[in-house]
């Protein structure tokens, strides 16, 4: 150590794998470095200041080796869990299981129920996982085996803490201490059973994106690129780097490839802890072999792997560490692999176990569904299990190491005796994994960020760079998908010549002002129908969403925002193409200031439009259904917009949908800025005028009877006798009896401005974009029920 600088020089160095004995790097200028994990969205508010552990990293001073200035000591990570019983509410589904004739499908968790010879009691709860216990290291793989329905999912989920915590009961912790959903998130990975992934994206890019959101700013770019190289040569992905993930109607990379990718997206941070259901579910033997290993190397850096599994050939269970066999949510084997055959030759009275079962693993499957199909069911299996771990914790204690092999307890640990100043408990884990190289998401992880204190944040990144990051990956999809949005302007384009042919060049007569609104009716509502097309976009990326949101990738509000941005400049363009193909076309007023309007309302009613498409695509998770009820809800915003029925004469208990209505407000403001315009024509009164007096006649029967001259002797007549001294002391057939004002005025449109209407119609979008991130909230969490 260089005394006078008071540095500590530090070999750690996580991508190129990490010594088990680690050594820090501790600035001696600041003797109370401290590691502290937070759980937290920003920042430490007032009440979060109690969820904050600190870790006095001083103490860790007295670890140094004098000679060579390297911090020396070993850390061990050990998660463990106890008894842990899952218990859910008995649904239809498992009441027709209790039924007789399914009376063979065994309930899980429930030993007695295993056998069709058994009457199901009907049961009000039932019991998915029985008394589990188990721990897992670091440098190992935990695999769960079992048959299919055996409770490996659901394990998974409890130890991932997906699941409700009232459901569930028995402590999880971490190196001895209880760990709360919440601390897991930030330092654990979930990778699914299925791929979720953006199909359009390139590998590399997909990676890139889990790097930029997951690595905290004080990694450069150049830092997660390399972080994405390092990843793509460990999961052997570097050839297809640039190959699009690909779905069903668009082919990309391989299944195993796709697997190990979705892998890549979770483990870029370096997670302490990686859970993982069926990686290798699907794939080739030596796919799954490389995954397997993936997960073996991930181990080998220090993070603690635990994952179920099939299916394991011989060269995979050669990787696992630790394996656990599970049958109806009760744990009948729990140890080395290698010692699953001298286990279950032991079962099978002593004799081998027969050759045609392959593996151990094989066999045990095999007997865990005869057995099922037996009297006793797996109890024998069960209890077997149970008396040995019983003799063996007998032994255990009273050899008082706990575990023979590696005492990794700290809270217990003769090296925690021995420096109680060491970190323990959840704090030591996390200490030990930024030593490691891990938990890379931390603020002090050592090789790029050097701050004096490691944060754990809740979120790796500020809001701004998660929202610019989310919109580089819509553009980016997007442009890969550019028919999507030349089909959509090709529809506006159309839509708007077609209107143009149909209400080409209105005039200004009482019936032209009929047309003018009923058009006006038609492209307001045009828009918002046009925007039906975004609900299928959430709902394709509600699950991505929620695996990325699940581990705290990003913010709900950022993906929110991000999602909002990117939509504005191509509604302005769908927009522009529309007024431009209208409002010359039919023969709007207003000259350049009214297009300019035109094109902003137009422009308002798409964002709310699409707003509005995309909250009901969070609260309706079915296509067929959110189609059928923006369809429904649309017609009925149109209906009471106040053009069919005039504000006035809507009854008063609908009046409230009439305020809701999306439509109303764009309508209106169109309405008015046509007729506010043409009135303000002065120059041309023709234009400002929608009906004269010669035109008083036209839509009655007398217009039969009555010629032109008549018409003029008619108005001669009325002027003469009594007209004088009115407004209408000149009548003639030109005079205007019903201009903008009065249609306005007649249509009850009265109580808004045009500025007003395009406010609100905007207010809308940014109100329905709120309530997509309260339904967000609300919905999207990513735990099972
Ligand atoms: N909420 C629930 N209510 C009732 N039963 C449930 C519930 N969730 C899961 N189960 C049942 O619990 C059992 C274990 O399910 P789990 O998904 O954990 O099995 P698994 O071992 O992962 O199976 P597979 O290998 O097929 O994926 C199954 O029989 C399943 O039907
Ligand atoms: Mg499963």
């Amino acid at each position: 150590m260089d005394i006078e600088t008071g540095r500590i020089l530090s070999s750690s160095n996580s991508c190129r794998g990490t010594p088990r004995e680690a050594a820090w790097e501790i600035t001696k200028s600041n003797p109370h470095t401290s590691l502290q994990v937070l759980d937290d969205h920003d920042g430490p508010s007032p009440e979060e200041e109690s969820s904050l552990m600190e870790i006095n990293v001083q103490s860790l001073l007295k670890e140094i080796d004098a000679k060579n200035g390297v911090a020396q000591f070993d850390l061990e990570i050990s998660f463990e869990f106890r008894n842990l019983t899952y218990t859910v509410p008995n649904t239809r589904r498992t009441l027709f299981c209790a039924l007789p004739k399914f009376a063979n499908c065994a309930r899980p968790g429930d030993s007695s129920s295993t056998s069709r010879h058994v009457k199901l009691p009907a049961s009000p709860s039932v019991t998915l996982l029985q008394n589990l216990s188990g721990k897992a290291r670091d440098g190992e793989i935990l695999a769960v085996m079992g048959p299919s329905g055996s409770g490996k999912s659901t394990l998974i989920d409890a130890l991932a803490q997906r699941i409700s915590r009232e459901k569930l009961s028995g402590s999880i912790t971490l190196n001895g201490q209880e760990v709360d959903g919440h601390q897991l998130r930030n330092i654990s990975a979930y990778v699914m059973q299925d791929d979720l992934l953006f199909p359009m994206l390139t590998v590399q890019e997909t990676l890139t994106f889990s790097a930029s959101v997951r690595l905290p700013a004080c990694h450069t770019k150049a830092a997660k690129r390399a972080r994405v190289s390092t990843l793509l040569r460990q999961l052997g992905l570097e050839k297809v780097a640039d190959t699009i993930i690909g779905d069903e109607g668009c082919r990309g990379i391989s299944g195993g490839e796709r697997r190990r990718v979705s892998i890549g997206v979770d483990i870029v941070h370096g997670p302490l802890l990686l859970f993982l259901d069926e990686p290798t579910s699907g794939l080739d033997s030596s796919s799954a072999y490389m995954v397997v290993k993936t997960m073996k190397h991930i181990a080998d850096m220090g993070s603690i792997v635990i994952m179920s599994v099939h299916q394991p050939s011989d060269r995979i269970l050669g990787l696992i560490q630790n394996l656990m066999f599970l049958a109806n949510g009760q744990m009948i084997y729990m140890g080395h692999p290698k010692d699953l055959t001298d286990y279950f030759t032991k079962f099978n009275h002593g004799y081998p176990i027969p050759s045609a079962h392959g593996n151990a693993a094989e066999f045990a499957l095999d007997l865990i569904q005869v057995l099922n199909c037996m009297p006793g069911g797996i109890k024998p299996l069960v209890d077997r299990f149970k008396s040995i771990r019983a003799s063996a914790h007998g032994h255990s204690s009273s050899a008082t190491t706990g575990d023979q092999r590696r005492p990794c307890d700290l809270s217990t640990s003769s090296k925690a005796v021995l420096h109680p100043a060491i970190p323990t408990g959840i704090s030591g884990a996390i200490a030990a994994s930024i030593a490691k190289g891990r938990l890379m998401s931390t603020s002090g992880y050592v090789e790029h960020c050097n701050d004096s204190a490691t944060l754990i944040l809740k979120f790796a990144n500020s809001r701004w760079h998660e929202i610019g990051v989310l919109i580089w990956r819509c553009i980016a999809n997007i442009r890969r998908t550019p028919e999507l949005f030349y089909t959509r302007l090709g529809t506006v384009i159309g839509s708007g010549l077609l209107l143009s042919t149909i209400f080409w060049q209105l005039d200004h007569s009482p019936k032209g002002l009929q047309e003018r609104l009923g058009f006006f009716a038609f492209a307001m509502s045009f828009t918002y129908y046009s925007c039906v097309d975004t609900l299928p976009i959430f709902l394709q990326e509600r699950f991505i969403f929620m695996r990325e949101t699940s581990h705290n990738a990003y913010r709900k509000s950022s993906y929110v925002l991000a999602n909002a941005i990117v939509y504005i400049p191509f509604l302005g363009v769908l927009s522009l193409a529309f007024a431009v193909t209208t409002f010359w076309g039919v023969g709007l007023s207003g000259g350049v200031h009214g297009f300019l309007f035109f094109f902003l309302i137009i422009w308002a009613s798409f964002w709310s439009g699409n707003s509005f498409a995309t909250f009901l695509s969070a609260i309706i998770p079915n296509v067929i259904l959110g189609y059928t009820v923006v369809v429904a809800v649309l017609a009925y915003f149109l209906l009471l917009s106040g053009f069919f029925r005039s504000r006035d004469r809507i009854p008063d208990y609908w009046l409230w949908f009439h305020y809701m209505s999306l439509i109303k407000y764009p309508y209106e403001a169109v309405v008015r800025n046509e007729l506010m315009n043409s009135s303000l024509a002065s120059d041309n009164a023709a234009a400002a005028c929608y009906e004269t007096a010669g035109e008083i006649f036209s839509a009655t029967p007398l217009s039969l009877l009555l010629s032109q001259p008549k018409i003029v002797t008619v108005l001669e007549y009325l002027r003469q006798n009594y007209m004088s001294g009115t407004a209408y002391q000149n009548l003639n057939t030109s005079t205007c009896m019903i201009d903008g004002a009065a249609v306005l005025q007649n249509q009850s449109i009265t109580q808004l401005g045009k500025w007003s209407c395009l406010g609100i119609t905007v207010a809308f979008g940014a109100l329905y974009r709120l309530l997509f991130y309260v339904a967000l909230i609300i919905s999207a969490k990513n735990s099972r029920r």
